[in-house]
């Protein structure tokens, strides 16, 4: 197995420098194989996505201003692969962003692309599969970005813990694909468990264990191994905390401690003091816990399902007060989450998130206003998520290319509609169910600020409205504001919008029956997908492009577009 190689630009620039500290940026480079193989997330053995032998995959970790290189390289036997460096902006580098067919082609077995990139912010980021359902076949891992070297984050703390969260089911996910397109349609169902730092324990609790005896979970078995967390009495931890789940929204406890939530998504947050927080499917935050509990007793960390009837026990990690052994059974039982339905109290967490003084303020007004009504409609038997009624499926030629060479006949005439009928019922199911499929591209002019108003409604069903996390890629955005109904743009709705400290986050959520408006500026040129972050959603054409000034677009690597017409059009002669 191939160790990823650190190289470290040394500071030469700095040595005689009147600088104490070298703050010279690196470049860190990283080899990385990616194919499949058997691994026991949940102590059943099943084929999974792996990177050079692990599950999951490696983490990144690096300074602000680095430079990553990863050089990956696909042997998965018969599929393309890409990776996505989820919060990552790539200023200037829109075709590192791993999203097949729109930033680059995927990467062909037994071939090599490298992903260069800058982390130009300090944060707790992911990366993870943008092919096709990959993510949910276990290809993802932590990135974590600190400070630049001399520079102090704006909170103490004495260790960090790293949580990555995520699902995982039974079934493969080309038989999850085969099921969301058939015809009659055939739900993927939920997960059969949650993992911690890819480990989960598969009809087993480990507290019925401690408590009953009963087999050890995961006792046998390294790869399923509990996750146990190891502290110091009276010290105060950094908790990161991401999710790249396929379906579930989360909520994490910690058996009698507090929560304070200092950074979400790559940005600081205004500190508030929480019992348990809710993550949806890809975001990220940083708590600060302390160690301030009896010391002789271990704690649970519970994470439990939140918007859709569990059917998926919590998955449970220790938090081991040391010199206790790990294995000491903590005397309280695991916090219980909150119930699954409590949108009360998920409401409560999501709007007390405010942006740390010193975030740079929205710009005051908007020069465009994209409304997307979500929808869930049938098309010729099949089941699928729409926007403004027309459903996401992508090219075979990557956007970034087409749209760079100007091959035009690569995307639909039809602009696709910047707003929805106001006479649309969002508490019913559609009236109309029928809905089609498009390549949802908006054009952003350079520099324009853009406000999204995400609008969710009732799905197919009666009296079900679900909760779907929104990623843009490229961008952070301002979070203005959340409403329940169909937001009218009247003035009790502008009212509810904050100007002031809206928190700067690539993830969001639109709660049921409600909606929320972001605003960002189109400042970064690239095409840029902005999607619900849940798999199966997003596979089912929950989806939209932002085609943001490709014409400012530096010079795309060959490599990144050697497929479908602009592989033609290279040969033909055309210049990227
Ligand atoms: Cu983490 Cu397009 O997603
Ligand atoms: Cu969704």
């Amino acid at each position: 197995m191939r160790l990823p190689l650190l190289v470290a630009v040394c500071c030469t620039v700095w040595a005689f420098a009147v600088r104490p500290h070298c703050a010279e940026a690196k470049a860190r480079h990283f080899k990385w194989e990616v194919s499949n193989m058997f691994w026991s997330p949940d102590c059943e053995e099943k084929v999974l996505i792996g990177i050079n032998g692990q599950f999951p995959g490696p983490t990144i970790r690096a300074r602000a201003g680095d430079t990553i290189h990863v050089e990956l390289k696909n042997a998965l036997h018969t599929e393309g692969v890409v990776i996505h460096w989820h919060g990552i902006r790539q200023i200037g580098t829109p075709w590192a962003d791993g999203t097949a067919a729109i930033s680059q082609c995927a990467i062909n077995p037994e071939e090599t692309f490298t992903y260069r990139f800058v982390v130009d912010k300090p944060g707790t980021y992911f990366y993870h599969g943008h092919y096709g359902m990959q993510r949910a076949a276990g290809l993802y891992g932590s990135l974590i970005v600190d400070v630049a070297e001399g520079e102090e984050e704006p909170f103490k703390y004495d260790g960090e813990l790293n949580l990555l969260l995520s699902d995982w089911y039974h079934e493969s996910i080309h038989t999850q694909m085969v099921s969301l397109s058939s015809k009659p349609f055939r739900w993927i169902g939920e997960p059969q468990s949650l993992l911690i730092n890819g480990r989960g324990q598969f009809n087993c609790s480990l507290a019925a264990a401690h408590t009953q005896g009963a087999k050890q979970c995961g006792a046998v078995n390294r790869q399923c191994a509990p996750v146990v967390l190891p502290v110091q009495p009276n010290k105060t931890y950094r908790l990161r905390v991401a999710s790249t789940t396929s379906l579930a929204s989360l909520n994490l406890a910690v058996g009698n401690h507090k929560l304070t939530v200092v950074e979400a998504d790559g940005n600081y947050v205004d500190p508030f003091v929480v019992d348990d927080i809710d993550i949806y499917s890809g975001d990220s935050y940083s708590v600060l816990l302390t160690t301030n509990q009896d010391p002789s007793s271990n704690y649970w960390v519970s994470v439990g399902v939140r918007g859709r009837q569990p059917k998926t026990p919590p998955a449970l990690a220790v938090l081991n007060y040391r010199p206790n052994r790990a294995s000491k059974l903590p005397s309280l039982a695991p916090p219980v989450t909150p119930a699954w339905n409590d949108y009360a109290h998920s409401k409560n967490f999501t709007y007390r998130i405010r942006a740390r003084a010193g975030t740079p303020p929205p710009p005051a007004t908007a020069d465009r206003r994209i409304e997307l009504l979500n929808t869930q409609n049938k098309m010729d038997g099949h089941i699928k998520w729409s926007i403004n009624n027309v459903s996401m499926v992508l090219p075979a030629t990557p956007y970034l290319g087409s749209l760079k060479l100007g091959l035009k006949s690569t995307l639909t005439a039809a602009r696709p509609a910047e707003t929805f009928s106001r006479a649309y019922d969002v508490t019913r199911p559609p009236a109309n169910p029928n809905t089609t499929t498009g390549d949802n591209v908006y054009v952003l002019r350079h520099n324009t600020t853009v406000d999204v108003v995400l609008q969710n409604a009732n799905a197919l069903a009666r009296d079900v409205s679900e909760v779907h996390p929104w990623h843009l890629h490229g961008h952070d955005f301002w979070v203005l504001g959340y409403g329940d109904g169909a937001y009218r743009g009247d003035a009790a709705d502008v009212a509810r919008l904050n100007l002031r400290d809206p928190p700067l986050r690539n993830t969001a959520v639109i709660f049921p029956y409600g909606w929320t408006v972001l605003r960002f500026v189109a400042d970064n040129p690239g095409v840029w997908a902005f999607h619900c972050h849940i798999e199966p959603h997003l596979h089912m054409g929950m989806g939209v492009i932002f085609a943001e000034a490709v014409d400012r677009v530096g010079k795309v690597p060959k490599e990144a577009v050697s497929c479908g017409a602009t592989a033609n059009a290279l040969m033909a002669g055309d210049h990227l």
